[in-house]
């Protein structure tokens, strides 16, 4: 079996980390998205992965490279449009040539273990097998129909008037007839060759279709207060680990501060991380808070955020609910007239006292 990855896209509700930054690669608990994904898919034993990648192909190269941390070989496969996951099995057809594979979106986090659910599509060969959870905002995501004998038998991408409550989660597994469904496809309303109409061609030319209620813990963290609830998830399974400094400051409950990290008069509540060789000074670091390597704290007090790599916070104040992208400064200046002053990139979001 191979897997499918898609790290491509746009990242449309994520801007402005987005402008500049791949939004798999963005940080949950000072790691990326994506690696959570790798890191899934080696443990099951899947060595041939290949990776769809857009505009910020780059960006992914150099921090993936070839796979061998994971020890899996990954096959970069550029797709020059974001034109749908279904586009993208199409532009990867190469590389999965007439193999089973298991399709992973590169912004879902998902704390289950994947393996009796290979297990099963190599015992029992259906045509694929999709995932389902429910949610409370079904409108947001591909929504399953189940008939009376739990089969699906039908699949709308993201409807005005959802049928259930039951959300597609972006992890499937194919067979070679896929490929044969996405033939026919069409462009969907918002211009995609949609998975969700590939999988609903399959249903309907009675190929086998079956689905896997998920039982743990599932985010697509498309948007920040889902990438800030992942954040708060995954430090909260974290024990701690103090390998950096602490000199006159306390540090309490799952902390983890990584080598070379310097913490000074200072007080972290965990959950938290504080990444390598990050300054944390005369501060308050509060629950649910990832602090990424290099990043300077000073003077300041900040809460259930993500602050992204090298970024300076120098007395400014309590920050919460906050995702701060990389090299960022807030400081609050001594000069006058007292005003704020701002240079933000398009679509910031600044929330004022
Ligand atoms: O997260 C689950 C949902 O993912 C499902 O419920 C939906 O049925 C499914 O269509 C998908 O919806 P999204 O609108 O959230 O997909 P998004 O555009 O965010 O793309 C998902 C990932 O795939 C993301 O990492 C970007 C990448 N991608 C996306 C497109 C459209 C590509 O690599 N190429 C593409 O053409």
């Amino acid at each position: 079996m191979k897997a499918l990855v898609l790290s491509g896209g746009k990242g449309t509700r994520l801007r402005p980390i987005t402008h500049t930054y791949a939004k798999q690669l963005v940080p949950v608990a000072n790691k990326p998205i994506l690696f959570y994904v790798l890191e899934n898919i080696a443990k099951l034993n899947i060595k041939d992965v290949g990776i769809i990648v857009g505009d910020t192909g780059e960006e992914v190269k150099a921090a993936v490279g070839d796979g061998s941390r994971w020890h899996i070989s990954v096959t970069y496969i550029y797709q020059d449009q974001p034109l749908g996951l279904a586009h993208a099995v199409k532009v990867a057809q190469r590389f999965l040539q007439d193999e089973p594979f298991l399709m992973y979106l590169g912004d879902n986090i998902l704390l289950e273990d994947l393996s009796p659910l290979v297990q099963k599509f190599n015992n029992s060969s259906p045509n694929a097998i999709i995932l389902l959870t429910e949610v409370a905002n079904p409108s947001e995501f591909g929504v399953a129909t189940l008939n009376e004998k739990g089969e699906v038998i039908k699949l709308v991408e993201k409807p005005r008037e959802p049928e259930s409550n039951l959300a597609l989660v972006g992890v499937y597994l194919f067979d070679r007839h896929v490929h044969k469904a996405i033939e026919h496809l069409k462009p969907s309303w918002r211009g995609e060759l949609e998975i969700t109409d590939a999988i609903q061609w399959l249903i309907d030319n009675n190929f086998r279709v079956e689905s896997h209620i998920v039982s743990g813990w599932w985010k697509d963290t498309g948007k920040v207060e889902d990438l800030l609830e992942a954040n708060r998830i995954i430090l909260d399974t974290q024990t701690d680990c103090i390998k950096g400094e602490l000199h006159n400051s306390t540090a309490e409950f799952k902390v983890v501060i990584e080598k070379d990290a310097v913490v000074k008069g200072s007080k972290i509540r965990g959950p938290a991380i504080i990444g390598k060789g990050a300054r944390i000074v005369d501060s308050y670091i509060g629950p649910f808070t990832s602090v990424a390597p290099g990043v300077e704290i000073v003077n300041s007090e900040i809460e259930h955020s993500i602050i992204m790599e090298g970024s300076r916070i120098v007395n400014a104040g309590r920050i919460i609910d906050s995702l701060i992208g990389r090299e960022v400064i807030i400081q609050r200046s001594q000069n006058h007239p007292r005003a704020h002053r701002f240079i933000v990139g398009d679509r910031s979001d600044i929330e004022l006292l």
